[in-house]
């Protein structure tokens, strides 16, 4: 590796604290300049600072140490930095850039202002999102700001030269370097870290004047440890950081003290719903959080995004279970039943990212949810109008359903919304539902080529359109008939070929009408949904991988319990009859509106054949797993009318072409499908699911007939339609083990 010059010569750091120190020590550990010199008033601290290496020189003065310097570091107590400007400004270079360290950022550039004028110097204040309750020169730590955030809040003329290598230093003290406006800065400062401190300041402090205090703080354990720590800080630089930031302080202040109100009158009145709002809510958004900044899929222990799946050949899958519920119909459920008036119970709701992604989309926007609890939820209706505006931007995870659906009724509100989603989201096209709903009246800005982020203008008048759809989707018939909930007059769908139809099912169940005429789907805006128990079958789709497991791998004897047996879903088992599979469909019966049945397949011979191009939408999300069943047929099967596969999660035609391949089974891509010779052995190798559920699978599925070990990468989306997938195929022979890649 070549060796990258420092980015700077002699940094002059002003102020040897914690920051400081680490600054200092982080630069002389990585090389990031030749000389490192500081200043400081505690001469002790500074010579401390000599001893342990933390700088090359303590300077004797603030002018010594700036003279020279092509970097100054300010970072003193907010308030000090005014006095200490004017000690710089004698002997800065005129090609220093000076920087600083320091928790508000509007407050260093008055400052600068105050003393420098309009002197054409450089300035890029800067603030590193790290630190520790700890102060002084001795708690200084050379890793301090490995994998934390450093804001640098340039101002618009900024010389990029410099910026670039301000940018280097931080980067080679191993933070990740974001820029941002200073009134941005502030803001997001004093909700994120000054209101907590503030909070934490006060709590010990009320405590410590309670009348028991010694007790309180003897048995004060875990909760208030953790909480308080932060309280244990240096009061001079907290006194600073809020007087300096005064005005976006008191406004967080404010704005939390009305909702610690709320709570307490929540509390004196018995409001267990408004307690259950907020804390649910809370616990949700915490969760969430964490998962939206590192841009992963909804929550849940499989979420690592680094997640490999090691398969070896297996022999036969016998035994009896039951999948989880169904993706689509628990998105429903979670929708329609926030909007309803009344509670809605939910069993069998599916724990998976997507459905999660909803639910807590709700909760962000106001809709009290209990659960899940081992699939059990409660909503409590806000009605068809009591949606308030979100906080923030919607956050969908890997859910394009979500994404398609919230358009639709999204579009109808009196807000203003965002949606956004992970990688593979963000590239899904959603021109198919902006475009009909812009028909109707809605307002919605896409990025580049109708992708993700969607922003929607709420306060529209939505206005009832018949619409005749290009793509037999699902996604968008529901989307349009979500928004002609709120249309005037009616909004009616014409699908080029049966699509699922469970919105439809599910809206009547909540007491809505909704005609259907042979292919187009409609109803009357301006109703009202009624809340309703719902009892969600085990997904066809999570089924289909157990469906084509027992018929290819010899000797195999599988029941699968209470599964979805919807017409409209059922494609998976019709081309597989057809291929020659054994499934018995037994014990058929009806629960809140959807067929339901349990499935008892056996081991067959198949044989390939050529899909009916009918059974594609009704197979849609079967195509991986129906792949592996053509791999191991007699015969070809030839797929075509598919193309809508190149725009799910992944292209599952080239996926599954490439992963194929890995494996030894050559594939015949077509633009809208794929042809496959059937009886190719399935060898072992490395398949890369690309982030895509269905694919990692399928290929799970594939390694009971493989001659030789699979290992399927990046399998941590498995989570977002069907959590426990491991352990359940495992229990039924599929020697499948999970670990971090
Ligand atoms: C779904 C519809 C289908 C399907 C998706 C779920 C739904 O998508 O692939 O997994 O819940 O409406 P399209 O409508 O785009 O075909």
């Amino acid at each position: 590796m070549v060796d990258q010059p420092a980015p700077f010569r002699r940094v002059a750091i002003i102020g040897l604290g914690l920051i400081g120190g680490s600054l200092g020590s982080a630069i002389r550990k990585h090389r990031l300049a030749q000389h490192v010199v500081a200043a400081d008033q505690r001469a002790d601290e500074l010579a401390l600072g000599l001893k342990l290496g933390i700088i090359d020189e303590a300077a004797e003065s603030v002018a010594a140490a700036v003279t020279g310097a092509d970097l100054v570091v300010i970072a003193v107590p907010v308030r000090a930095t005014e006095q200490v400007l004017r000690e710089v400004k004698p002997a800065l270079g005129k090609d220093a850039l000076l920087t600083d360290v320091g928790s508000t950022k509007a407050s260093f550039v008055d400052s600068v202002r105050q003393v420098f004028g309009q002197a054409p110097i450089t300035v890029i204040p800067g603030h590193p999102i790290a630190g520790s309750e700890k102060s002084g020169v001795t708690a200084a730590n050379p890793d301090l700001f490995v994998g934390h955030k450093v804001i640098l809040t340039p101002p618009d003329s900024v010389d990029e030269p410099q910026l670039s290598r301000l940018r280097a230093l931080w980067e080679g003290c191993g933070a990740n370097v974001l820029t941002m406006s200073v009134a941005h800065h502030d803001d997001v400062l004093a909700a994120t870290s000054h209101l907590p401190h503030l909070i934490a300041f006060s709590l010990v402090d009320t405590l410590a004047g309670e009348d028991e205090n010694l007790e309180i703080f003897r048995y004060a354990a875990g909760g208030f440890r953790d909480f308080t720590r932060i309280a244990a800080s240096d009061p001079v630089m907290w006194h600073d950081i809020f007087l300096s930031n005064q005005q976006a302080v008191l406004r967080v202040v404010d704005h939390f003290a009305r909702d610690l109100d709320q709570l307490r009158n929540a509390i004196a009145n018995q409001d267990s719903a408004m307690l259950l709002r907020v804390f649910s809510r809370a616990k949700a958004a915490r969760d969430h959080f964490s998962k939206m900044l590192s841009g992963q899929a909804y929550v849940t222990t499989m979420s690592q995004k680094k997640l490999k799946f090691r398969l070896q050949p297996g022999s036969c899958v016998t035994g009896d279970i039951r999948v989880p519920g169904d993706k689509s119909i628990s998105h429903r459920s979670i929708m329609l039943g926030a909007l309803a008036d009344g509670e809605t119970q939910i069993e069998g709701f599916l724990e998976g990212e997507d459905s999660l992604a909803t639910l807590q989309a709700f909760r962000d926007m106001g809709v009290t949810i209990e659960g899940p609890d081992n699939g059990r939820v409660r909503i409590h209706g806000v009605g068809i109008d009591g949606l308030q505006a979100p906080r923030g931007p919607l956050y969908l995870g890997n859910s394009g359903t979500a994404m398609r659906l919230f358009s639709g009724l999204l579009a109808a509100q009196p807000f203003d919304s965002e949606l956004v989603g992970d990688a593979s989201l963000s590239g899904r096209p959603m021109g198919r539902v902006a475009e009909p709903l812009r028909l109707m009246g809605a307002v919605i800005d896409t990025a580049e080529g109708g992708r993700p982020p969607l922003r929607i203008q709420g306060g529209r008048v939505i206005k009832g359109i018949h619409y005749d759809m290009p793509v037999a989707s699902a996604q968008v018939k529901s989307c349009l008939l979500l928004a002609g909930l709120y249309a005037d007059g009616v909004t009616s769908v014409t699908e080029p070929a049966p699509t699922r139809d469970h919105t439809e099912r599910m809206l009547a169940g909540f007491g809505y009408e909704v005609e259907r005429e042979g292919a187009t789907a409609s109803l009357t805006g301006g109703g009202r949904l009624t809340g309703t128990s719902i009892d969600v079958p085990a997904d066809i789709s999570s089924a289909a991988f157990f469906l084509v497991a027992g018929s290819i791998a010899p000797d195999s004897d599988l029941v699968l319990r209470h599964v979805g047996m919807n017409p409209t879903r059922v494609g998976v088992i019709n081309i597989l009859r057809l291929m020659g599979a054994n499934i018995e469909v037994l014990d058929e019966r009806e629960v809140g509106g959807e067929p339901v049945a349990d499935l008892r397949v056996r081991s067959a011979k198949l044989k390939g054949i050529d899909i009916p191009v009918a059974q594609v939408p009704l197979a849609i999300d079967e195509f991986p797993v129906l792949f592996i069943a053509a791999t191991c047929a007699s015969g070809e099967t030839v797929l075509r009318g598919a193309e809508e596969l190149r725009v799910k999660e992944s292209d599952r035609i080239q996926v599954m072409a490439d992963g194929l391949a890995n494996l030894g089974v050559n594939t015949t891509v077509t633009e809208d499908g794929i042809v496959i010779a059937g009886g190719q052995i399935i060898g072992g190798g490395q398949v890369d699911s690309h982030g895509d559920h269905r694919i990692a699978m399928a290929f799970s599925v594939a390694s009971l007939v493989a001659t030789d070990d699979i290992e399927v990468t990046d399998c941590a989306n498995v989570a977002t339609s069907f959590p426990g997938f491991v352990e359940l195929a495992r229990s039924v022979g599929i020697k499948v083990t999970a670990a971090g890649e």
